[in-house]
């Protein structure tokens, strides 16, 4: 598995003609686990025996806001690139913060339709800070096609209309959401919780879980089902709701009632200093939803 760090030398990989194709590339902040492994797993799939599997590393300040938690934000290089190396990863691109921003950078990536509301409405400054570095990233790498989880739903969404808007010959692949036994969501953040918030934050998946069980059964009424999934969050007493939201499963825009493209239930939700999000995609095609 060959390393990067350096900008130079990604230019010389990506301009090697006669590197494997497709390239399929999996962007991702490190501190890596099955969730993002199962990315790697999907691109090294889709690459096939003669394309190439990159991932980058990369914590991206520009996605964090002042008072978060980039800082703190868990760094493990050589265990990524082993946990990376073991699944079949062809080339890691790791640069260093000062390689990818300008001091005097002043230029983004803005969308400013379907990252608005959700984790746009909390984290105002999110997904221009993600869609610059993705595009940075397709810029700097050049790939086929890209792997992004639904764990983060609306961040997958804005990618798809960032590479459509801005004509990226990148093919976008969604991955579904891996989730611990007791169904917590994976994710880096995970490791900052307490003992006592990590037993209560398994009622995310459980709250979600007991809505799609509702929608089975047939109720179609929105305000009724994050009725419920909030009264099931807010049973745990670490629990501090940010958002339970009902999007339609494309636009992100509220829904009242299920129709006939489905419905996205969407969460964040804090334990402690900690903040999780976790959805549900109930699609009316895909018997039982995603
Ligand atoms: P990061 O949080 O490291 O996640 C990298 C990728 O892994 C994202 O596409 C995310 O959706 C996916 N992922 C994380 N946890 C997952 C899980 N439990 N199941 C499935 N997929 C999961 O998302 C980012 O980094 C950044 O915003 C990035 C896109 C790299 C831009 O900086």
């Amino acid at each position: 598995m060959r390393v990067i760090s350096d900008l130079d030398e990604c230019r010389a990989w990506v301009g090697d003609r006669s590197a494997p194709r497709p390239r399929v590339l999996v962007p991702t902040m490190g501190a890596l686990h099955e969730g993002h492994l199962s990315l790697v797993d999907l691109a090294r799939e889709r690459a096939g025996d003669d394309g190439e599997v990159a991932a980058t590393i990369f914590v991206n300040p520009a996605q964090f806001a002042p008072h978060e938690d980039f800082d703190r934000y868990p760094r493990q290089l050589e265990t990524d690139l082993a946990m990376l190396e073991g699944r079949g990863c062809d080339v890691v691109f790791a640069p260093e913060r000062p390689a990818m921003y300008a001091p005097d950078a002043s230029v983004a990536v803005v969308e400013s339709g379907i990252g608005a509301g959700l984790e746009g409405a909390s984290r105002p400054q999110f997904f221009t800070g993600v869609c610059t570095i993705v595009a940075k990233l397709f810029n700097l790498t050049q790939p086929d096609a890209a792997v992004f989880g639904e764990k983060d739903y609306q961040q997958l969404a804005v990618i798809r209309r960032m590479v459509r808007d801005l004509d990226f010959p990148v093919e976008i692949i969604g991955a579904p959401i891996v989730r611990e036994t007791d169904g917590l969501a994976m994710s880096s953040r995970n490791a900052y919780l307490s003992d006592d918030e990590r037993a209560q934050a398994s009622v995310l998946s459980r709250a979600l879980g007991e809505a799609r069980e509702l929608i089975q059964q047939g109720q179609v009424d929105v305000l009724t089902l994050l009725g419920q999934v909030e009264q099931r969050i807010a049973s745990q007493p670490l629990s501090r709701i940010d958002y339970v939201a009902g999007v339609h499963p494309d636009t992100l825009e509220s829904i009242d009632a299920i129709g006939e493209d489905g419905l996205l239930i969407a969460l964040a939700v804090w334990f402690g200093k900690t903040r999780l999000i976790d959805n549900l995609c109930w699609r009316r095609n895909l018997a039982g939803g995603a």
